[in-house]
């Protein structure tokens, strides 16, 4: 067998002053939506921020149940209502913050597998790469599409 390796560019800071503007922006959104969350379960609140091809910006929060299943993360919530109210429209980024204990957290907050999915989805959908910015307090993070966090993906031929 040949060893094949997969790399992934990631681009970190630790300010969002090095993100573009509108990235920038973006993140605010997300550590802005956390307000939102309905966390009685986890008391782990997430924001996600979407910004569409038109400029406009949707945000989402995590929303939990006592069927635990039945909730959803914050970038699922984010993006379903995007792609719902704006189907025509792609998406060119989003951006995830998450708070805990009523403070931002100081590392980044990584998207599940299931939220991955389904912005890789929405970037086949729309076929536009869809940037990912993952903000802490003290590290930022970012990659340029959703492959690089869901490299192998699953392809009907
Ligand atoms: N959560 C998100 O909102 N996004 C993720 O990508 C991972 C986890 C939420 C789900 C749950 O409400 C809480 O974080 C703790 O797992």
């Amino acid at each position: 067998m040949k060893r094949k390796t997969i790399t992934i560019d990631i681009y970190e800071s630790d300010t969002s002053e090095e993100l573009e503007k509108e990235d920038s922006t973006l993140l605010s959104h997300a550590l802005e939506a956390t307000s939102g969350a309905y966390t009685p379960y986890s008391h782990f609140q997430v924001g996600a921020a979407v910004r569409l091809s038109n400029g406009a910006i949707v945000t989402g929060s995590n929303q939990e149940n006592a069927a635990y299943p039945s909730g959803l993360c914050a970038e699922r919530t984010a993006l379903f209502y995007a792609q719902s109210q704006y189907p025509h429209l792609s998406i060119e980024a989003i951006a995830i913050a998450a708070k805990s204990n009523g403070e931002q957290t100081t590392e980044p907050v990584y998207p599940c597998g299931a939220c991955r999915q389904v912005m890789l989805e929405a970037q086949k959908r729309a076929a536009y790469p869809i940037r990912i910015i993952m903000g802490g307090a003290q590290k930022i993070q970012m990659v340029g599409c959703v492959g690089d966090l869901l490299p192998l993906t699953f392809e009907k031929f």
